[in-house]
């Protein structure tokens, strides 16, 4: 009997692979995203092995053009993928060989697909963390400006989802801004850890070949060789990592997306989303759905599901590689693509946000939001908190029970139960004065709300985040 036909392990084999197996090992259809970095960590690896003298110069040049040929196919649509080949490290490799010779079949020398998965893994992952950080740092850009043009506009602040008090729209703004920009943090922190080279591994246990792991680390940009050879080809961390960052990210657009639900609903009616990211109904003419921050807060689920399943994946594997590794590849795709169609439609999508000033007012003027500062204008005056708690939440009461608003009141009305009140008290309890008087760094005034911006944009300038056009 003959080795499997084609297969590039198939010497110690006598029967052919079963065709359920074929199908079920095969990754070359998800896998093939690598080919880009692949096609590079094999040209440092064929380099480095010309340079210790393990390859000739010769075949260096032929397998650095052939790769350099097999990429422009791929990109082309002309490569002839195989999924019997299994994956696209073998893809890549046969038809190199069927290109060039046997100098193809010397790439393989001192490497392992498990030194080399890994290695493509981090090089893609940490271009798409690049990306996604350029992204969100665009995001981040347009908040900062809406939120200086909404610096003034009165809107409501809540707790409980109960308005609570007035705060300006610009102030919640970057309320969001501030979230995005831990998430551009978080971000920037794992490629360091990304970022490490575990090319020289080989299998396992490193070859016996004169290798310089230095060298492929330099040339393919990672900051540092991982150091033990067991660790390189089997920690996964850095994808787990990612979508644990991804479905923290996730779960900020989600928050986010709930309040954009809210706030364009017509009973709330204080913001209107651009039609151009909105939906009608096919059977109720009047309706305009806020499709894209449904779809964001849904899509948050599969991410977390991303990271369930790669912790679940990882937990129970001994050192080092097990093929249950070819598991990390969806997941980690599917959180990097989720996460950054998200960003980049919000990205076009938020900076458009139009409030509606009157809308925003009345919803900010409801529930007494300013009851608190007729607290805090009754201890300036000497009544001691609690008793001006007590006093106002008995002025609530009554302005309850009258149906009208805590300025609406006559000076007689607050002083039944706030005696120390005065003609001055009612400029406290409007909402500019509310807003106004919270100045201080980081409170809801105008002037807090512009230096705020301010602050934000000179962070987001020195984080240095490659500017993006999607
Ligand atoms: N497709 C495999 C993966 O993604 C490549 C490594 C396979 N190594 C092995 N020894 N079978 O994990």
């Amino acid at each position: 009997m003959s080795s499997p036909r084609g297969k590039l392990w198939g010497g110690r084999f006598a029967e052919a692979t079963d065709t359920l197996l074929e199908v079920y090992s095969a990754s070359e259809h998800y896998d093939r995203r690598l080919y880009a970095q692949d096609i590079r960590g094999s040209q440092a690896h064929a380099r480095m092995l010309g340079q210790a003298g393990v390859l000739s110069a010769e075949d260096v040049t032929a397998i650095c053009a052939g790769l350099d040929a097999i990429r422009a196919e791929i990109e082309a649509g002309d490569f002839p993928w195989d999924p019997a080949l299994e994956d696209v490290h073998m893809n890549i490799e046969a038809r190199l060989t069927a290109r060039i010779g046997d100098a193809g079949k010397r790439l393989h020398t001192g490497r392992s697909r498990n030194d080399q998965v890994a290695t493509d893994i981090r090089l893609y992952l940490r271009e798409a963390i690049d990306h996604l950080r350029a992204v969100l740092g665009g995001l981040r850009a347009g908040l900062i400006d809406l939120a200086e043009r909404e610096a003034e506009t009165i809107f409501p602040g809540y707790t409980h989802l109960q308005s609570a008090q007035p705060v300006t729209a610009g102030h919640h703004l970057l309320a969001w801004e501030a979230m995005l920009a831990r998430d551009c943090e978080r971000l920037g922190e794992l490629r360091a850890r990304v970022n490490r080279s575990p090319l020289g591994a080989a299998a396992l246990a490193g070859t016996s070949y004169p290798v310089d792991r230095e060298m492929t680390a330099k040339e393919l940009g990672f900051d540092a060789v991982i150091d033990n050879s067991l660790d390189a080809v089997s920690d996964r961390d850095f994808a787990i990592e990612f979508c644990a960052d991804a479905s923290l990210l996730m779960m900020h657009f989600s928050r986010i997306s709930e309040e954009l639900v809210l706030w364009a609903n017509p009973q709330f009616g204080m913001v209107r989303l651009p039609d151009a990211f909105c939906t009608g109904s096919s059977i109720m003419p009047q309706k305009k759905n806020p499709d894209v921050a449904e779809l964001a807060r849904g899509k948050t689920g599969r991410t977390y599901g991303a990271l369930m399943a790669l912790l679940t994946l990882m937990k129970g594997q001994p050192l080092a590689y097990n093929r249950d590794n070819q598991e990390d590849k969806e997941p980690l795709f599917d959180a990097l693509d989720t996460t950054l169609a998200t960003a980049k439609i919000m990205a076009a999508m938020l900076p458009q946000l139009a409030f509606v000033p009157e809308a925003c007012r009345r919803a900010a003027s409801q529930g007494y939001p300013t009851a608190t500062e007729l607290a805090d204008y009754l201890v300036r005056r000497g009544v001691p908190f609690r008793d001006a708690h007590e006093q106002v939440g008995k002025t609530v009461a009554l302005a309850v029970e009258r149906g009208v608003d805590l300025a609406e009141l006559s000076l007689d009305e607050i002083r039944r139960n706030a005696p120390k009140a005065d003609e001055d008290v009612f400029a406290v309890l409007t909402l500019e004065g509310a807003v106004a008087a919270r100045d201080h760094i980081g409170g809801c005034a105008p002037a807090q709300v512009r230096a705020a911006a301010g602050r934000a944009r000179d962070r987001l300038a020195a984080e240095n985040l490659e500017p993006t056009h999607g």
